[in-house]
């Protein structure tokens, strides 16, 4: 990792500002750990709702946003009804959001806007989630540039932005009869990879989606939570479709985590560490670990088909029940006799430390619902994966997982114990589980290589930097 810049650099400040959900938090902390760790002063925007704990960071500012979201959305916590909500209100009334980024703007920079003489105070940027339109409104009337961190893949974002020409072309709204239906113009995606929800309505994804397509094309640059290793050809189809927009700066600057670690601080459920002494106890490569990251859900029925299906694996497992993982339930309740069943091999947690139990030595396969973040930290520590996506990106992200790198499987279709027993033990023994073990020992070293000092993510995190102080 690249030391601290001296000087009169050291004090510029970058403004941070992520959309406040579990998978958009990680990789905005991150990339701000990593720009503190150049030289950057960075104060971090952050709403009510899902509040980050500024005290587990004291090397940040913080400043409050009113977030506008009303109590009901925020109960429901859907992410698209939040994202919605969030820009209505702030596009409503921008006073608030105006007040709290003139404050960030200043926050400790007092001196140095005396030293520089800077006419906009010590801030040089401030970096957005896609999904903050609002935000990147009121920025631009303050005369502040705009970066937008992109939390998902480069094919992800390929995709969000042809999502015109997919509805115009009849692959969307997405039809029973068209699911396996490729998508020429982005290989290796079917129709049922793109982008969509089973459970929400379409016209309000295409309204999210096309707000991040103009957060994107406004911006003064763009950096995806992604590597070269992973996504070359995507990064250039990227560089060569956002062309004509002039966009200064498109990075593939990730995995973020990697660069920077702070999954604890910015963990909105308290991790349980106690997993960990239970992963040394076990033989290497022994256990799977299977977690649906922070908002994937499944009905009463699926969940105790997991369970059943985990227990009759005969593996080892670590397994994350979270509250609200099933639907309709704030606190879930393992089924009667499971714990007897799996006792002494199965640990069931309400939230781990999801990067460290990747990287331990006793864990050898991942079950997943493929967040981006998660098929990231899998990848990173060269960890298969069995993906049961669920929504919004995973369905692509499972594709690549399978088809692209050959890192694991995607489990299609009904979740029933018989065929999540035959899934863990695919993954977890035999040939095939042993070759795509093997691909992802060498994907982990080709992510590895972007991280090392001459390697492409960090000469995209020197480009980002040099940019920064050039604004
Ligand atoms: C999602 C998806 O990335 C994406 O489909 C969409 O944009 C909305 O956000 P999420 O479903 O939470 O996020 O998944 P993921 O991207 O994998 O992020 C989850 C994060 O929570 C990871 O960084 C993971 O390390 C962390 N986590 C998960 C824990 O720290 N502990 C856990 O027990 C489980």
């Amino acid at each position: 990792m690249a030391g601290g810049i001296p000087g009169r650099e050291a004090r510029r400040r970058a403004l941070v500002f992520p959309l406040p959900f579990q998978g958009h938090i990680d990789p905005m902390m991150h990339l701000a750990g990593a720009l503190h760790a150049r030289g950057l002063a960075v104060t971090v925007l952050h709403t009510r709702f899902n509040a980050l704990r500024p005290a587990r960071h004291p090397e940040f500012r913080f400043v409050e946003v009113p977030d506008g979201v009303p109590a009901d959305v925020a109960a429901a916590g859907r992410i698209i009804d939040v994202i919605l909500a969030m820009n209505a209100a702030m596009e409503a009334s921008p006073a608030g959001v105006r007040a709290a980024l003139a404050s960030a703007m200043l926050a400790g920079g007092e001196e140095e806007q005396e030293a520089e003489r800077r006419p906009r105070g010590a801030a040089a940027c401030l970096f957005i989630d896609g999904n903050l339109l609002a935000v990147q409104r009121v920025a631009a009337a303050l005369g502040l540039p705009t970066l937008v961190l992109r939390t998902g893949s480069a094919a992800c974002l390929r995709c969000f932005l042809a999502y015109p020409m997919l509805h115009e072309k009849g692959f969307l709204p997405p039809q029973e009869s068209n699911l396996y239906t490729p998508v020429p113009e982005l290989p290796p995606l079917r129709v049922k990879d793109l982008f969509f929800s089973p459970v929400s309505n379409h016209e309000k994804v295409r309204e999210v989606l096309a707000r991040i397509t103009e957060t994107v094309r406004n911006s003064s640059g763009v950096v995806i939570n992604t590597s070269e290793a992973l996504e070359a050809a995507e990064m250039e189809q990227l560089r060569g479709e956002l062309a004509g927009d002039g966009l200064p700066l498109l990075l593939a600057a990730g995995p973020l985590h990697k660069l920077s670690s702070r999954s604890a601080g910015s963990s909105l459920l308290d991790q349980d560490r106690s997993c960990i002494a239970w992963l040394d106890t076990r033989p290497p490569g022994s256990v799977l670990y299977a977690s649906f990251g922070s908002l994937a859900a499944m009905d009463p029925g699926e969940f105790l088909e997991v369970a059943w299906g985990l227990a009759d694996s005969g593996h080892p497992f670590l397994w994350v029940v979270r509250p609200k993982l099933v639907r309709g339930c704030d606190s879930v309740q393992l089924p009667d006799g499971f714990e007897d069943a799996v006792k002494g091999r199965g640990m069931v947690i309400r939230w781990a430390p999801q990067q460290e139990v990747l990287a331990h030595r006793a864990v050898g396969g991942f079950w997943t619902h493929g967040g981006w973040n998660s098929t990231l930290e899998g990848v990173g520590e060269g960890v298969p994966m069995i993906c049961r996506p669920d929504a919004v990106d995973q369905m692509m992200n499972a594709r690549y997982v399978q088809d692209v790198w050959g890192v694991g499987f995607e489990l299609e279709g009904e979740l029933e114990r018989g065929r999540i027993r035959d899934a863990v033990r695919r993954l977890m023994e035999g040939e095939e589980g042993a070759e795509m073990r093997e691909r992802a020992k060498v994907l982990r070293r080709k992510v590895a290589d972007c991280l090392e000092s001459s390697g492409s993510s960090q000469i995209a995190m020197d480009k980002l930097v040099s940019y920064i102080l050039s604004l």
